[in-house]
């Protein structure tokens, strides 16, 4: 069944940058009424004006989502200025970058409890007003990191894990009351939640390439939000997932040649938005780290990663050319 954007009301948790945000134009765009929530409440209401300037309907409730009281303060507020709720979108996210035995458990806790928890408290916040009405669907954005656990994210991986799982638990829980739950893996995205991750590598993390818009993620978002389908992948994520299911040693294999995409070679950031939010990170939907190369891929970086093969590639392409070279003398 079609549920039409333009008559829902939908909260997005995690609104003031990136995914979230653009989701938030997009949809309010489309005709949505818009309930957002994120830590900065300046950010949040940045996007309220531009949603109420293109004659979009949109309210900021700001908040921490691993609390409970306030994800129930979004839902009373949605509940209160637009009579419900059809879609809740739990996107709030945090992620961090180290070796399994440089991160403290302290920081395993976080990344579980903002990734994880928060998204259960969501979901919680969620279904008590949907379960009474019979009727909404329930977003979860995870990551393909949860299909297949990326080196040197263990936490972030398990965390999105997690919300597979519990995804999974829960729909056969809901099968009858007309609440539908859906989860979202996207591949890399450009956004800034690199830039406000919390590098413990001694480098900078980024993402790798091939790196997606934001837009791909909210025209997903949307998609769920309409059709309540099961799951949804764009991009790489699919054939990644594939490609491990099929084979978990070659997936492991390829994963530790190609980590060093994962990272930059400048120097990792002094400011993150783990405990609470960046100081210094402006809360924008795209970082541009797509811009440079084949979505995001360089020359540079391929021969920093993969010198071997770079030089391998080089080599051959050569004389791929140079063999086209002779071919085309001898035609003229
Ligand atoms: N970008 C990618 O490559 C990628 C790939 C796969 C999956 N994802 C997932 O997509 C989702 C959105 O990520 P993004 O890339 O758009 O990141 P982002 O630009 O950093 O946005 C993350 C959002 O979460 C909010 N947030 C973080 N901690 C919070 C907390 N404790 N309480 C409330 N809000 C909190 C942030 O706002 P405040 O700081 O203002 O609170 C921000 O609005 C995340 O779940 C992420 O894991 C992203």
């Amino acid at each position: 069944m079609d549920r039409p954007i333009r008559d829902q009301v939908v909260v997005i948790t995690g609104a003031s940058s990136g995914i979230g945000r653009c989701t938030a134009l997009h949809l309010a765009g489309l005709g949505a009424s818009v309930v957002l929530t994120a830590r900065r409440a300046d950010a949040l209401e940045q996007v309220v004006r531009e949603i109420r300037a293109g004659g979009g309907r949109a309210i900021a409730v700001p908040g921490e989502v691993t609390r409970a009281d306030d994800l129930r303060a979004v839902a009373d507020a949605a509940v209160q200025r637009f009579g419900r709720i059809d879609t809740w979108v739990n996107n709030a996210g945090v992620y961090l970058q180290g070796r399994v035995q440089d991160i403290s458990l302290d920081e395993y806790r976080r990344v579980l409890d903002v990734n994880f928890v928060g998204l259960v408290n969501g979901t919680q916040r969620a279904l008590e007003v949907m379960l009474p009405r019979g009727e909404g669907v329930i977003v979860q954005v995870s990551s393909v990191a949860a299909k297949r656990g990326v080196p040197f994210t263990s936490p972030y991986s398990a965390s999105k894990a997690a919300v597979a799982a519990f995804a999974s638990a829960l729909r056969a829980e809901l099968l009858g009351s007309g609440v539908r739950l859906s989860v979202l893996y996207p591949p890399s995205v450009d956004t800034p939640i690199y830039d406000s991750a919390r590098g413990k590598l001694g480098v900078a993390p980024k993402p790798a390439a091939p790196i997606y818009d934001p837009l791909s993620a909210a025209r997903a978002i949307e998609h769920l939000a309409r059709t309540g389908e099961r799951e949804r992948y764009f991009g790489w994520a699919g054939p990644l997932a594939a490609l491990d299911a099929a084979s978990p040693a070659l997936g492991d294999w390829l994963l530790h040649r190609v980590a060093g995409f994962t990272y930059s070679d400048a120097p990792a950031h002094a400011d993150d938005n783990l405990d609470s939010p960046a100081r210094t990170i402006p809360p924008a939907v795209r970082a541009g780290w797509a811009r440079p190369g084949w979505r995001g891929l360089t020359v540079r970086e391929s021969v920093r990663v993969l010198p071997v093969e770079s030089m391998l590639a080089a080599a051959a392409l050569g004389f791929v050319c140079a063999r086209a070279a002779r071919r085309l003398r001898a035609l003229v």
